[in-house]
């Protein structure tokens, strides 16, 4: 009787620590930073339109890095920051750097400015050029890299970058679905599902899509 109260007090215990124990970041105390860039993000909620990912994606940009803890990340398009202050953002609570490329020079300026004003400017290196040159100069290793410019493209950036994506390294494509969807973005998704080194699951709630791909081996 006595060991069955035991294993039942056990667990309890064990099922009280898994609820109320916060185990992830976001339940951690805020730091000054997480509060500019909350407020950032507050303020420019409707003030995205440059063909910038919404905020659910951003979200969902997040989590990824943070749950895996990636440290070496890259963004191929980056407009004017929208989904590169939710990657750097998460990256300045795992030690990491983002470095994100893009080809137009207003929009690169414009997405310097909003690094500054959420206070992540120290977590991102902007590089103003075509990625098709600019890719295959990236150093390895990277682990993350979220890839929303050239749909027509996406396949050789993949191709490209697979080489230096660490092993557990996660490639992200946006637009696989909505008003942005185009033939060349379901050509990439039909080319990453046949490769056997990634695990990929597609992201389709809401308007847009992303598809997510894990190098296992
Ligand atoms: C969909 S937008 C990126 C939105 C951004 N990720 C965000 O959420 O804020 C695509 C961007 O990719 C850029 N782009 C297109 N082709 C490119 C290329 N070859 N090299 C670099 N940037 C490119 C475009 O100028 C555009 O700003």
């Amino acid at each position: 009787m006595k060991s069955q109260l035991k294993y039942i007090f056990g667990l309890f215990l064990m099922f009280h620590i898994m609820v109320f124990v916060p185990l992830d970041s976001s339940a951690q105390e805020k730091t000054e930073l997480d509060r500019k860039v909350e407020r950032f993000l507050e303020n420019h909620k409707y003030r995205w339109h440059d063909m910038n990912i919404p905020t659910k994606d951003g979200q969902i940009l997040y989590d990824i890095i943070i749950q895996n803890n990636y440290k070496n990340a890259i963004e191929i398009g980056t407009s004017t920051g929208h989904s590169a202050i939710w990657i750097a953002w998460a990256l300045s609570k795992t030690g990491g750097k983002l470095i994100t490329i893009e080809l137009n020079e207003t929009r690169y300026r414009k997405a310097q400015e909003n690094f500054k004003e959420a206070g992540l400017e120290d977590y991102i290196e902007s590089r103003l050029g075509d990625a098709h040159s600019l890719v295959p100069k990236l150093d390895g290793p990277i682990d993350f890299v979220f890839c929303d410019a050239d749909k027509d493209w996406y396949k050789n950036y993949f191709k490209e970058i697979r080489k230096k994506l660490a092993l557990n390294g996660c490639f992200v494509a946006h637009n696989i679905k909505g008003n942005t969807y185009r033939v060349e973005t379901k050509k990439f998704i039909d080319y990453i599902q046949k490769q056997s080194d990634f695990k990929t699951r597609l992201e389709v709630s809401g308007d847009t899509g992303m598809s997510i791909s894990y190098k296992i081996k």
